[in-house]
């Protein structure tokens, strides 16, 4: 049986195309090798694929564990430290995700619903009418006060000023294609002073880490059971000789979760606000949907609106966030797709050519929320948040926050984009993110 084909370009040029023009790398692989085919992007593998085949990705999420195991995420190792859940492998993997699942689903995150709205009214009314913004950097904060108040608890983020502004300084290094190889080529990671890429890089992970093991010394000293916030929740749980989380693991979850909870979801709702005022007609369906809730509605009667849905999941679909899901890793020689992968191959689920397949989404390029009234997708088809036993455990909290933040910009402020020139998409680290972070005019309070 054969092996999958790929690029014959040399592993660095690829990895260096890869880097400045992921999506232009992916397309040009998909049409030339189709549903599978070897890409040596990522890491020294001389075996990487790229699988866009939902039976394929079936497959790889389904034999998890079996066949392909989900390793350690080498590729984030510069940005979360060892103990954290995308690092952890196996039984700890499987206890983790027990542990943090349930405060991001159900009641428990219903409870943000009021947060996120009100947080969002906050910042925009601090807004200037008839002036510019940058549409990620405002949804960047609001996302980030969002996190800080499901991980600290409610009522205490006036506290975590410097905590904030260091992580949104550390997240927007990333849009310095300097600072992203830094993930990809480990050879860079050398420290010249705090104005080298990575000596900066590193002060700033260091000053991080300072202000939260000083909060975790804090909190054990003051430490309240009935508190529901993350902290609290990891500091009670107990593995199973009894032992609690040490200081190291909490920081390391922490970190995690402030990072993977707050900038994906600031780009994902940065993005529908400029599809949505890219396409008038497409603003004035969803306030017309929003304004039939009449005034102040339930969150979650936001959240359960049909065609605010499609829009937010053809946000996610056009230029998903995350471009590739984490690996899996071929334990013993398996069949996939009618090709035989060695023990050793590294599979990735390519979750941007899945959402760009034309017999799954006709007329790819173009952003239309209606294609998700008249069909349903699978799993498998539509991906934006990864699956099998890594699947994303803040997709509900993102898909919540992203409805009540743009319902509730909508229905309280006029906005227009900047520009007419369409905004690119741009790696910003291993996302994907509008490039110029999409520039819009605040006209103000909107009148009905
Ligand atoms: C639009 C927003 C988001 C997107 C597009 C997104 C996407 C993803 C993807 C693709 C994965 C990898 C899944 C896989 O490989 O199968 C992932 C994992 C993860 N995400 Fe998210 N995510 C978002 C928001 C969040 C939020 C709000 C949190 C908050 C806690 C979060 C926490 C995590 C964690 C901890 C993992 C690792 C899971 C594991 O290894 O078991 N994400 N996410």
């Amino acid at each position: 049986m054969k092996l999958p084909d790929g690029p014959k370009t040399p592993p660095w040029l690829q990895k260096i195309q890869y880097i400045t023009d992921p999506l232009g790398y992916m397309d040009n692989g998909y049409q030339r090798y189709s549903d599978i085919f070897n890409a040596p992007v990522i890491g020294n593998y001389k075996r990487l694929l790229l699988v866009s085949d939902p039976e394929g990705l079936q497959q790889l999420f389904t034999r998890d564990t079996k066949e392909f195991y989900a390793p350690s995420n080498r590729l984030l190792e510069v940005v979360v430290p060892d103990k954290s859940i995308f690092c952890l492998e196996g039984d700890r993997h499987r206890r983790e995700r027990k542990l943090l699942i349930p405060p991001f689903h159900g009641d428990r995150m219903r409870n943000y619903g009021q947060t996120i709205c009100e947080l969002t009214e906050q910042l925009f009314s601090q807004l200037t009418p008839n002036t510019i913004f940058s549409a990620r950097s405002v949804t960047q904060d609001i996302s980030i006060e969002i996190i800080l108040n499901v991980v600290f608890g409610i009522h205490k983020v006036e506290r975590f000023h410097k905590l904030k502004q260091l992580i949104a300084e550390f997240m927007d290094s990333f849009t310095s294609p300097l600072i992203s190889s830094l993930l990809f080529f480990p050879f860079l990671r050398k420290d010249f002073g705090a104005r080298s890429p990575w000596g900066y890089f590193r002060r700033l992970q260091q000053q991080i880490a300072q202000l939260l093991y000083a909060e975790i010394h804090k909190r054990r000293s003051q430490y309240d059971p009935s508190c529901t916030d993350i902290l609290t929740l990891l500091m009670s749980a107990r593995d199973e000789d009894g032992e609690e989380m040490s200081d190291q693991e909490l920081h390391d979850e922490l970190i995690t979760l402030l990072f993977a909870g707050h900038e994906t979801t600031a780009t994902a709702i940065s993005w529908a606000l400029y599809w949505v005022h890219k396409y008038p007609e497409i603003r004035d369906k969803l306030l017309y949907e929003l304004d039939s809730l009449g005034d102040s509605p339930q969150p979650m009667s936001i959240f359960k609106l049909s065609y605010l849905t499609a829009v937010c999941n053809e946000t996610l679909r056009i230029y998903p966030v995350a471009m590739l899901t984490v690996p899996r890793e071929v334990k013993e020689p398996v069949e996939l797709m009618g090709y035989q992968l060695e023990a050793g191959t590294r599979v990735y689920g390519c979750i941007y050519l899945t959402h760009h397949r034309e017999d799954l989404y006709p007329q790819s390029r173009k952003f239309k929320p209606e294609r998700f009234l008249e069909r349903q997708f699978s799993v498998y088809e539509f991906l934006p948040f990864g699956g099998g036993i890594r699947r994303c455990i803040g997709e509900d909290l993102a898909i919540f926050e992203m409805k009540l933040v743009l319902a509730t910009i909508l229905s309280n402020y006029e906005l227009a984009l900047a520009d007419n020139q369409p905004v690119k998409p741009q790696r910003r680290g291993v996302t994907l993110a509008p490039s110029g972070g999409v520039k819009m005019i605040f006209k103000g309070k909107r009148i009905v």
